[in-house]
């Protein structure tokens, strides 16, 4: 499905590669709602977009409240008539220290923005895309949702759910016409790979900066791309696609099948 003359959400689009989706989406001819928290931010994704030619309104968005949710998407259908893509990306990652040490209101707030805001805002969505005729929902995981991510155990926990999650719902396909897709990025260049380290002060944030810098960092750009191929294409349904810096984006298969299983069946 082209992204041109359709309605897009994107959570988290204030920032990083919620703005860099949002950005392509509008160059590719999409109207897009931003939805966020920051509103500085918001309003700043609206601008550039605007910018550029495109069409975009911003709209306050807390991922963990239900009513927000429900706001964002009656949104999208007041200000552009109908919904089609949505792109489920705010995120963070949990601040030090790391589990079981940290306290459980920062694994509970991680495990609410990464992985339950994920099933809500599908859940919010799924009859506005209906009404609209169908379109695709595209989830950020990450590639701490397909492997071991020992400094961040709960994020990876989150992000295992949202690749479980979308693999899941494929069977939107034939009941709603919706295709549901996840991406997961390796390490990208946004300020949410300093928030950590930040909040403990300019000493631990000099040390990450050092690490960063000689690490390979993707842009955000790049995965607003692969969020783009989810989206155009049709035959990509209930699919984790990897992305990962000097490598082709690739579909990871889930490690185990039980083909034979009717609990699998569609
Ligand atoms: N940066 C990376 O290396 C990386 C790698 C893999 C996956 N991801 C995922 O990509 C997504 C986007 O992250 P990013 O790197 O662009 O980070 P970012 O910090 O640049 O952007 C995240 C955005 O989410 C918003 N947000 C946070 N909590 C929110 C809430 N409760 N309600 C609404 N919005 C909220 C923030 O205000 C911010 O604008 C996240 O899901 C993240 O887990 C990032």
């Amino acid at each position: 499905m082209g992204p041109n003359g359709k309605v897009a959400l994107v959570t988290g689009a204030g920032s990083g590669i919620g703005r860099a989706t949002a950005l392509a989406l509008a160059g590719a001819g999409a109207s897009v709602v931003i939805a966020d928290v920051d509103d500085a931010g918001g309003a700043e994704t609206v601008r550039m977009v605007e910018g550029n030619g495109g069409k975009a309104a911003f709209v306050h968005t807390d991922v963990t409240r239900s009513e927000d949710l429900e706001r964002m998407v009656a949104f999208a259908e007041e200000r552009f008539g109908a919904l089609h893509i949505v792109h489920n990306n705010a995120g963070i990652s949990t601040p030090p220290p790391r589990f079981p040490a940290a306290p459980l209101d920062s694994w509970e707030k991680t495990v609410m923005i990464d992985l339950w805001a994920v099933i809500a805002g599908t859940q919010a969505a799924v009859p506005a895309i209906k009404r609209g005729g169908g379109g695709v929902i595209i989830n950020t995981a990450s590639l701490a949702g397909l492997i071991a991510y020992l400094p961040d155990p709960i994020y990876a926990a989150a992000k295992h759910g949202v690749v479980g999650f979308t693999r899941s719902l494929a069977f939107l396909k034939d009941e709603a016409n919706i295709r549901v897709n996840c991406v997961c990025p390796g390490v990208v260049n946004t300020p949410m790979i300093r928030k950590g380290a930040a909040s403990l002060g300019p000493e631990a944030l000099a040390q990450v900066e050092e690490t960063l810098s000689r690490m390979p960092l993707m842009t955000p750009e790049t995965i607003a791309n692969a969020v783009l191929t989810l989206i155009t294409d049709d035959r990509l349904n209930g699919q984790a696609l990897s992305v990962i810096y000097g490598r082709e984006p690739r579909l990871i298969d889930p490690p185990v099948s039980f083909g034979h299983d009717p609990a699998q069946g569609r």
